[in-house]
């Protein structure tokens, strides 16, 4: 009797696992947050089994160019970064005029049709009022292979008077986009059909308002055991952020909301690290489970108290969380931290197709003759192609940039007028993290301000600086009638002047190259030393113990708003001398994540070993 069972159990333990598709584990998981780090708010994702069941995310960029990262995963813990959607600046030519560093792309829905990808966004040209429509030039691109950024197509434009577009198709085969409108003066979601092909829209209607919560945006629909489900983000994107839904049998409405909203949450959980979860999207798995993203910031309990991000500038970053159904047919999140257990995941399973690096890997990059840039390096607007030249003859292994007129923080702070800036960087993507270039800057600088060097930057408004600079020697003791003799200096600066207050800091102090360095490559390096501040250092070119820092920025002189830490080299002559007065070589870019911090415990561990 008992042996007749034991193979009874043997053979439904078998039949099991051939119920489950391969490489999934019938065990439930622990997975780690943040599974795409740094700057990728937004996340919207889908599980794509015509394309052996992988997952595909795509994230808001603002104004990072490239934009539109795409991200796939073949277990839901390894995401490579494999297109970008926006790669060809002529995609998007108005990015380069937008005015205000919160302006660009905002909120992409992705989105997988009978063999076709689709991500559908607005670009925000955040100066003009809420209520002119041309704030919002909504649009959507296509590919049918997002392993390719050069196969998205051109957009094709909508008018749809708001923001956080996001397809669904309806049984009868009509197409239906949903967004935040601004049309009448209070907020809400709206819908109406779209003809995919043209980009007409038809009648716009405004069923839901939200629960009450400032904001009403990012809304998805999903249709499960025949009611329509509307997925929304309110309360903004910080402190109050949070996750709500509400239900219809009728797409038209009326929609009723969810007796437990919101859904997801970390407003007022002081206990949580991981604060302003909301804007979330929902999918399934091969077995038909259902999974969250969402956005959050690693930021801790005092998240919400002045100031801001007390720690880590990282931005909005993209996590995952278990999601279930109760009988009453309403979905339950598990809440979000930085270590989740929840359904099981597939065997590990790195995606062998793509552009890009997993998201957070290390970059060792020597600009191999013939190389294009990396998929993640961003510049900030649109680029003057002709600046960047990697590996140009008699400059083998490095990145050639020619210099702009502007520095980073432009001449009113947040905006260029399509003139663009020389600069390109990377996201931070960890909490710990060190970056660093060589910089031949030796025969390129010829005249007063040109400059050479690295920067943590955030926006036009929040950025720290470590650069080589000629200017004119010092004038103390001046006994002579000639000119004063220009001279290479070292130039620590930044710039700290946030949405919610005002400048704190903007160091400008410079240092005569130390003896020995004249003439030589040097190292120009950033480290997030430890939670709060990051550290900038000089030095001779592998000469690893002349390196010596030459000031530090504190985590919380560099709010995130909408976008998040990059890490990059920029080429300027401060206003003078025209357009590409110089061309200075970078070489030996690295960057190297140290530490991932999931929990307040992590912050505190990681400050007591320093
Ligand atoms: C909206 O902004 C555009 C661009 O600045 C402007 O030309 C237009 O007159 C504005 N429309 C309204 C209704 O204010
Ligand atoms: C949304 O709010 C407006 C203004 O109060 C109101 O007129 C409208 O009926 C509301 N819509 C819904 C669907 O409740
Ligand atoms: C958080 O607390 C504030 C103040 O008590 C309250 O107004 C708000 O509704 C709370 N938010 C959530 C999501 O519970
Ligand atoms: C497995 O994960 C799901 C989703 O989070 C959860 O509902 C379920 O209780 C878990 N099962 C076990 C045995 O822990
Ligand atoms: C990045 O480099 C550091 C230092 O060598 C190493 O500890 C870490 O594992 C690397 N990260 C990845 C994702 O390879
Ligand atoms: C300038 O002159 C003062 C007084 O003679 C002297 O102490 C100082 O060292 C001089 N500075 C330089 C840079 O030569
Ligand atoms: C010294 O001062 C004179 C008169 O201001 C100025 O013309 C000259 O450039 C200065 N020279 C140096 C070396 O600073
Ligand atoms: C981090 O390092 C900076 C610079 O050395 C120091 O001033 C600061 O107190 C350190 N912070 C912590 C939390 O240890
Ligand atoms: C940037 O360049 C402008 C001139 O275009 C100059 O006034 C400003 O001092 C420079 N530096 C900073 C940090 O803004």
């Amino acid at each position: 009797m008992f042996a007749a069972n034991m193979q009874h159990l043997a053979l439904l333990t078998c039949f099991l696992a051939l119920l489950s598709p391969l490489g999934i584990s019938a065990q439930n998981s622990t997975f780690r947050n943040p599974i795409i780090t740094g700057f990728h708010p937004d996340p919207s994702c889908i599980f794509v089994p015509d394309l052996d069941d992988t997952w595909f995310c795509a994230s808001s960029s603002f104004l990072a160019f490239p934009g539109l990262p795409i991200h796939a995963s073949r277990d839901l813990v390894h995401w490579k970064h494999v297109s970008n959607a926006f790669s060809r600046s002529d995609q998007l030519p108005g990015m380069a005029f937008l005015p205000k560093a919160t302006s660009g792309i905002y909120a992409p829905t992705l989105r997988f049709r009978e063999g076709i990808f689709y991500v559908v966004a607005t670009l925000v040209n955040q100066q003009l009022p809420r209520v002119n429509d041309s704030r919002w030039d909504n649009f959507l691109v296509t590919t049918e292979d997002p392993y390719s950024s050069e196969a998205w197509s051109d957009p094709i434009h909508f008018s749809f008077p708001g923001f956080d577009p996001s397809p669904f198709w309806d049984d009868d085969g009509t197409t239906y986009v949903s967004g935040a409108h601004t049309a009448a003066y209070y907020p809400g979601i709206m819908h109406a059909p779209l003809d995919l092909e043209t980009g007409e829209i038809g009648n716009i209607i405004m069923p839901w308002n939200g629960t009450g919560g400032s904001s009403p945006e990012g809304p998805h629909i999903f249709k499960r055991d025949g009611w329509y489900y509307l997925l929304a983000a309110e309360g903004g994107t910080r402190e109050n952020h949070m996750v709500t839904m509400a239900r219809s049998r009728n797409l038209q409405g009326p929609f009723e909301p969810a007796p437990a909203n919101p859904l997801l949450t970390a407003a007022n959980d002081t206990s949580s690290y991981f604060q302003a979860v909301g804007h979330a999207d929902l999918f399934q798995d091969a077995n038909g489970r259902w999974w969250a993203v969402a956005l959050a910031v690693r930021a801790g309990g005092s998240y919400g108290e002045a100031p801001y991000f007390a720690n880590l500038p990282l931005g909005r970053e993209t996590v995952l969380t278990p999601v279930t159904w109760e009988e009453d047919g309403w979905p339950v999140f598990t809440p979000v931290s930085g270590e989740v257990s929840g359904w099981p995941l597939p065997a590990e399973e790195i995606p062998e197709q793509g552009e890009g690096q997993l998201s957070d890997a290390n970059d060792s990059v020597i600009f191999p003759p013939g190389s294009k840039l990396p998929i993640h390096f961003v510049h900030w607007r649109l680029p003057t192609a002709r600046n960047y030249a990697v590996s140009p003859p008699g400059h083998w292994h490095t990145l050639a940039l020619k210099s702009s007129v502007l520095n980073l923080t432009g001449f009113d702070g947040d905006y260029a007028l399509g003139r663009g800036q020389t600069f390109v960087g990377r996201r931070m993507a960890h909490s710990l993290f060190r970056f660093r270039v060589d910089v031949d800057w030796a025969s390129s600088l010829t005249k007063e301000e040109m400059e050479v060097g690295v920067s943590a930057i955030q926006d036009q408004a929040q950025h720290f600086d470590l650069g080589i600079v000629l200017l004119e020697s010092s004038q103390e003791n001046n006994t002579s009638s000639a000119p004063p003799p220009l001279q290479p200096y070292i130039r620590f600066r930044g710039h700290s002047e946030t949405p919610y207050r005002g400048l704190t800091n903007a160091p400008s102090e410079i240092y005569p190259l130390p003896g020995g360095w004249a003439g030589q490559k040097l190292t120009l390096q950033i480290e997030a030393v430890n939670s709060t501040h990051f550290a900038f250092s000089a030095g001779p070119a592998g000469k690893e113990a002349e390196i010596r820092v030459f000031g530090h920025c504190r985590g919380d002189e560099l709010v995130p708003y909408y976008s998040g830490l990059v890490l990059g080299v920029y080429a300027t002559s401060n206003g003078k001398h025209g357009e590409r007065a110089f061309e200075t070589y970078i070489s030996n870019w690295q960057y190297i994540g140290l530490r991932q911090f999931r929990s307040q415990e992590d912050v505190d561990d990681a400050d007591r070993e320093v």
